[in-house]
């Protein structure tokens, strides 16, 4: 039976009438954008009803924090371009890395992350699940062949990214995943990159498939260098559960507004991706014939490392807009910085998958210490720029890099 309604609209105050309204908007509303449901109160008709609802299910309306009309309809949609069944959301993406982590890691476990993995992850893992007893090695994921030899007992985890950050190495996953799959590992991709359009992690060569994956939302797709949100996508609804209940016993979930704006974005997702990925390539190739450059860091160029696992994996030949340049090591870190500062459309700043250029320079050494494998004989030891590139014409881009490069005759 449901609770009376407030039909006596006479004889309630002008105040309380304010709150308790009794007009209802009609039905039969169409638009093309969703409404933005927001609340942490969710109204119950009756006890019966609350009663029954159980939040922990995760398919039902309880409490604001444990999903609103928006946010399921945000995850279904995440969910289905990934390739997976079941999604969570997380205010960021390095959050969605950290209940991935909560997880799957208990005291005395071993979690295994590639040498060129977003670095705090592993500063996560090292300075937090420390404390907790948890340990962590790197792995070089160009070897997949030597994965098994690091395999211990108590390793519980294993963590993937393709492509590497900053570095832009390009693992052949399917090998990764068979070796952690020997042991029961749970695998685990950063899949920010591929943003669930340059390849299926739940459908790679070799007929393997990756047991869960996380994304930065905040990158491609909400597009717009303006919103902080994460996922974690999954086939196997056990693992999902596992997940779910850190969710929600960490009190976490992403705001309306926030996910009403990736909602918004989601739809041009594929033509973004494909048109900086375009404009990347351009880029990229151009920079290769540049005198000041040793290395341009770019999965779909030949010269790349795992240029032949990118091929595989991504079948439809597409890749990020993102890449890296190594100068000469003649050019000293001043210089680089002043190439960087020189550059008047691309910005001074971190991210990638919004509407405008990016920059920033990186010193390798900092990126992978003695830990982290040191820095590998494949990269030259020079001046590290990664580009994030945007919407702006690619003979712009083309133009402010060439004068920038001008400040290093
Ligand atoms: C590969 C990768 N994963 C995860 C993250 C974390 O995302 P967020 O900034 O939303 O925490 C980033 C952010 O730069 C990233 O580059």
């Amino acid at each position: 039976m449901s609770r009376s309604p407030q039909s006596s609209k006479k004889l309630l105050s002008q105040i309380t009438n304010l709150i308790h309204h009794p007009y209802q908007a009609p039905d039969g509303f169409g638009a093309v954008q969703l409404a933005i449901h927001k609340a942490s109160t969710v109204i119950f008709p009756n006890v019966d009803s609350m009663q029954q609802r159980n939040w922990r299910l995760g398919n039902n309306y309880s409490y604001g924090l444990h999903g609103t009309p928006t946010t399921f309809t945000l995850q279904e949609r995440i969910a289905t371009l990934e390739g997976g069944f079941h999604c969570l959301l997380a205010p960021s993406g390095l959050n969605a890395i950290g209940l991935v982590n909560l997880t799957f890691l208990n005291q005395g476990d071993e979690v295994l992350i590639p040498q060129n993995a977003y670095g705090p992850n592993w500063d996560m893992v090292k300075q937090l699940l420390g404390r907790f007893g948890v340990t962590l090695r790197s792995y070089d994921p160009l070897k997949p062949h030597q994965l098994e030899s690091l395999i211990q007992p108590n390793t519980k985890l294993l963590w993937l990214e393709a492509a590497g950050s900053v570095t832009m190495e390009f693992p052949d996953l399917s090998a990764l995943i068979k070796a952690a799959r020997k042991h029961n590992i749970v695998t685990a991709l950063d899949n920010t990159w591929g943003a669930g359009v340059a390849f299926n992690a739940f459908d790679l060569p070799d007929g393997q498939s990756v047991d869960v994956t996380m994304q930065a939302l905040t990158k491609y797709p909400s597009g717009g260098g303006d919103v902080l949100m994460g996922s974690i996508v999954t086939r196997d609804e056990a693992l999902h559960k596992r997940i779910k209940t850190t969710q929600q016993l960490m009190g976490i979930n992403v705001a309306a507004n926030d996910a009403e704006l990736v909602l918004r974005s989601l739809p041009t997702l594929t033509v973004r991706y494909a048109a900086q990925d375009l404009s990347a390539q351009q880029l990229a190739t151009w920079l290769t014939s540049r005198p000041e450059i040793a290395q341009v860091l770019h999965p779909a160029l030949p010269s790349s490392q795992g240029y032949a696992a990118w091929l595989a994996t991504c079948v439809t030949g597409k890749a990020a807009g993102l890449f890296s340049i190594i100068f000469k090591p003649e050019y000293t870190t001043e210089q680089v910085n002043a190439f960087c500062d020189q550059l008047s459309l691309f910005k001074l700043g971190y991210s990638w998958g919004g509407p405008m250029s990016l920059v920033m320079p990186y010193l390798l050494p900092s990126l992978r210490s003695v830990e982290q494998g040191g820095v590998p004989a494949h990269l030259v030891n020079g001046g590290l720029v990664r580009f994030s590139i945007g919407f702006e014409d690619v003979s712009d881009l083309r133009a402010d890099l060439l004068q920038a490069l001008g400040v290093l005759a």
